[in-house]
């Protein structure tokens, strides 16, 4: 676990971050701010997380995402940025109570209009989104224990090219703990054994350290035919 100092450090080094190079936006926050009020959990990517999203997606020149798990629509509104007027985000999340304050965020960000909140649990509502597929960029982010089935319900939902990224994957570390016992933990290790035997896509897995403490991105882009 990292020492307050550090994560003291780090916090202050992501606020500095935040308020140069990133250029978070009012709307942005206001859409924090929102979560806030409504007394939902503060567990929103960052927002240097939030552009490295919208950045990927810019590159790889994504018109058509999928994301799985909303929340307040944070990171939604980051990846509806990305796709411009003419794309489209379909985002998946279970709780209707954080889906009517994502909604409000998306309407404020004016962008709901490109996106489609879906409200309930994923492994019920992927099914039908199967023929919008399929997705240049799909973002994981929801209940951790499911990422096993996400990941393969991605590569279905995908094209060679397509990126797949999932958030939360080192957890402080605990992603090493061959005996964890925690649902969590044990999401995330199956997820990379499939990564590891799974010959479709090239992946890898970056450390973050920042206001939301030690954790990680897994970056997954499905091969060429
Ligand atoms: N991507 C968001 C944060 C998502 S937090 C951002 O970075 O801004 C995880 C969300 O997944 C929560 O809102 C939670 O309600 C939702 N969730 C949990 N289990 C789920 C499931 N089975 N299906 C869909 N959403 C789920
Ligand atoms: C948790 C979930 C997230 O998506 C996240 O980014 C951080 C924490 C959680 O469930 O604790
Ligand atoms: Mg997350």
């Amino acid at each position: 676990m990292p020492d307050t100092n550090a994560l003291e450090l780090w916090t202050a080094v992501d606020q500095y971050i935040t308020d140069t190079v990133v250029a978070e936006d009012r709307i942005l926050r206001a859409a924090t701010e929102a979560g806030i009020a409504a007394g939902l959990p503060q567990i929103s990517v960052t927002p240097s997380q939030g552009k490295l999203l919208y950045l990927l997606a810019r590159v790889q020149g994504a018109k058509n995402i999928l994301e799985i798990g909303t929340l307040v629509g944070y990171s939604t509104i980051w990846l509806a940025r990305a796709v411009g007027p003419n794309g489209r985000v379909i985002t998946l999340e279970a709780e209707p109570a954080h889906a009517a304050v994502a909604r409000d965020n998306l309407a404020r960000a004016q962008v709901e209009k490109i996106v489609d909140v879906r409200v309930g649990k994923a492994l019920d509502t992927l099914a039908g989104v199967e023929p919008a597929g399929p997705f240049d960029f799909i973002f994981i982010d929801a209940d951790k224990e499911s990422n096993p089935d996400y990941f393969q319900w991605a590569l279905r939902l995908s094209r060679p090219g397509s990126l797949i990224i999932i958030d939360n994957v080192v957890r402080d570390g605990a992603v090493i703990d061959a005996a964890s016992s925690d649902p969590r933990v044990l999401g995330v290790r199956r997820l990379n054994a499939l990564i590891a035997a799974e010959q479709r896509v090239s992946a890898t897995t970056i450390q973050t350290v920042g206001s939301k403490g030690y954790d990680g991105f897994t970056i997954a882009r499905v091969n060429d035919g």
